[in-house]
Parts: C-alpha cells; structure tokens; sequence
C-alpha cells in the first residue's frame, strides 16, 4: 500500500480508512488491514475495533453537538508528521491518529489527532473524554 491513508466518516456509520499499513492496539499488537477498513465509532460493535453493523440496530447518530476550537486538537508533539502514519486502538479510549492523515470532508488538518470510538463524544468525530464518564470498555484491545 503506496497511497497515502486517509480517513472517511461515514454517516451515522464506522470511519473507513483506506491505504493504511500499520494498526496497533494499546497492547501493542499490529491488527490486520486491508485496502479499506472500517472501524467502529459507535462502540457497540462485538468485533471491536472493526464496525460489525450494530451502529444501524443501535440508531448512532454522529451529530457534532459542540464545537471545540479544532486548534486545540493539534498536537504540540515535535515530529509526529514524519512518523509513519498509524491509528493506535487507546485502551479503553479513543483512535490515536499521527502521520498526518487526511481526515476526509472535515476542515481540520493535523499531524496527531484523536477520534472518538465509544459513541458518546459530543464533539464528533473528535474525543471529548466521554469514554471515561461512561466507562467504556474493550478488554480485547
Ligand atoms: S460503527 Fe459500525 S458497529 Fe460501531
């Protein structure tokens, strides 16, 4: 995989990824990618981290209903967009995101970012820190 990774939001639905090489969980393990992927963003898929459906019986709705200043989510880490371009399943949090990928359709560009994978940030598809007040949990990742 030579092209450069982006990431697209789907509608109420998973972020697909395409083109990306290198997907770890928070143990530090490399999961498998292919060409596209789709990672849950609901946080009800049984297959975590990858969307098995359940978004639609559930009804997620990714409806941003703030609007944090994007500036803040960019990282003061030195280097990061010469790191190859990886998602980090966080544990019991959110996608880590370095290398600078494309974050398709939105207006925010940054080298390191954040995105939420419990279904509960009201700053979609950004992290806001739901995920600990609701205790989300993903034992496998
Ligand atoms: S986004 Fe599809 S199962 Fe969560």
């Amino acid at each position: 995989m030579s092209q450069k990774p982006t990431i697209e939001l789907k509608p109420n639905g998973p972020l697909l990824i395409k083109n990306l090489e290198t997907l770890e969980n928070s143990k530090g393990e490399r999961l498998a990618t292919e060409t596209i992927i789709a990672l849950c963003r609901c946080g009800g898929s049984g297959n975590k981290p990858f969307c098995d459906g359940t978004h639609k019986k559930i009804g997620f709705s990714d409806e941003r209903l703030t609007q944090e200043n994007d500036e803040k989510k960019k990282s003061a880490v030195e280097g990061v967009e010469a790191r190859n371009p990886t998602v980090t399943v966080t544990r019991n949090g959110p996608y880590e995101v370095v290398g600078a990928i494309e974050l398709a359709g939105q207006s925010f560009a940054g080298a390191h970012y954040f995105l939420c994978r419990c279904g509960g940030s009201k700053n979609k598809p950004f992290c806001d820190g739901t995920h600990s007040k609701i205790g989300f949990k993903d034992d496998n990742n």
